[in-house]
């Protein structure tokens, strides 16, 4: 064939998409060669020599189910029915769960990244093409809203002057915004900041949308790693109270250390209960098209964790165990970087929740931390607090307080 006849071939022209932010660094974290490096990346748990393993819970329930005889089957489009009536009460609390279920769809999904992708697919297509993240948010949303087809922008959230929380400003470009904006909302434990609303500010935010007709649309990925299982749902089931229709995407990955598992669920919180029938057929109209039918096992083993009545105890003690671990290395950090480094004031800490906390720090500052110390961090200043344990805290401490002395 002679070169002007030759046809180009069909992937010449694919540029390369730059790396993932989180699991991006991961692979320069394993490649670097230094021996006293930190990961302080990815939102996983891990215990203080540094291992993820299944939650005891987790670990019983899929020894319970190991001789069970499964079929050669799929599971239904919208996936494992028990699951959601078991979680149901986990997310709702069992007395709201039960007034409201007639009129609360339910689908298992792959991970909470699943439930947020075909939640936003369904909102752009019946609700609204209009969505609102928080400024900063979880890099994924804004992915996963572009493939969904939505625009989004940004809504003020966290403040750097402040360094923290920014209510006012939150509500005040809440009241700005059209009819039928859908807004997505952290649960609890918000990443990457740390900082959530008080039950106070929730109930305002919940009244301000409601009043301009905005769509919550929750991403609950942290339930019963922040101030507990009840506590955590705070925020979902003050808006349930309200009246809200919302959808809420829940992770199974951290609170049933799911992580590979891929075990989420997408509820959608309707008018009643024949609206109920068609935003689920509907749902499952989306969920057929992108994966047909979610995983078995994992869920298999989050409904055996919660209708086993021991493993259900066994449970709730692991994520006090994580809570209490991620709460001892939260004080220590903030303790010795506050007598570590006297002249920056560190007490912003102080209120953060849950895996991950927000340091105060510009891009080339983060940037130092990995050059000069092999402490692996995101760009955004964000730390994820299992990553430190009783061996690594002071050296962290002390690059922190070196690379944050100076701007
Ligand atoms: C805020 C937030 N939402 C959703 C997810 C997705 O969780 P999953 O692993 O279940 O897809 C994560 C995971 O890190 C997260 O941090």
């Amino acid at each position: 064939m002679g070169s002007k006849t030759r046809k180009k071939m069909f992937f010449q022209e694919v540029a390369e998409a730059p790396p993932d932010p989180i699991f991006g660094l991961g692979s320069a974290f394993k490649a670097d060669p230094r021996k006293e490096k930190v990961n302080l990346m990815v939102g996983i748990y891990k215990d203080d020599q540094l291992r993820s393993e299944l939650l005891h819970s987790a670990r019983g329930a899929k020894n319970n189910i190991l001789n069970q005889d499964l079929m050669a089957d799929y599971l239904p489009i919208d996936g494992h029915p028990e699951l959601i009536e078991l979680l149901g009460p986990i997310v709702f609390g069992a007395e709201l769960w039960k007034a409201n279920h007639g009129r609360i769809y339910g689908a298992h999904t792959t991970g909470g990244t699943g439930a947020l992708r075909v939640g936003a697919e369904f909102l752009a297509q019946e609700v609204s093409k209009t969505f609102y993240v928080s400024n900063h948010t979880w890099p994924n949303h804004r992915s996963i809203l572009e493939r969904a087809g939505c625009q989004y922008d940004n809504y003020p959230y966290y403040s750097r002057e402040k360094k923290g929380f920014d209510f006012e400003a939150m509500i005040a470009f809440l009241r700005t915004l059209p009819e039928k904006s859908v807004i997505v909302l952290h649960a609890c434990c918000h990443n990457p900041t740390g900082c959530d609303p008080t039950a106070e500010q929730w109930r305002l935010i919940s009244k301000v949308m409601k009043e301009g007709k905005l769509f919550p649309f929750f991403d609950f990925a942290y339930q019963g790693l922040g101030d507990g299982i009840e506590k955590d749902a705070e925020s979902v089931r003050i808006f349930l109270h309200d009246g809200h229709e919302m959808a809420i995407a829940y992770s199974c990955s951290k609170n049933f250390s799911m992580y590979c598992q891929r075990v989420g669920v997408l509820f959608m919180v309707d008018e009643n209960s024949a609206v109920k029938m068609r935003v689920g057929s509907q749902v499952k109209r989306i969920i057929r098209a992108l994966y047909s039918n979610p995983p078995a096992h994992g869920a298999l083993i989050v409904a055996e964790v919660l209708k086993n009545d021991d493993l259900k105890q066994i449970w709730i003690k692991d994520l006090e165990a994580i809570r209490k671990r991620i709460h001892l290395m939260r004080e220590s950090l903030i303790q010795r970087l506050m007598t570590k480094a006297k002249a920056i004031n560190f007490e912003y800490l102080k209120s953060h929740k849950g895996m991950f906390s927000f340091i105060d720090m510009d891009k080339s500052q983060a940037q130092r931390m990995i050059d000069e110390f092999a402490i692996y961090m995101t760009d955004n200043g964000r730390i994820s607090i299992p990553g430190l344990t009783t061996k690594n805290i002071d050296y962290v401490v002390n690059s922190l307080s070196t690379v944050c002395a100076k701007r």
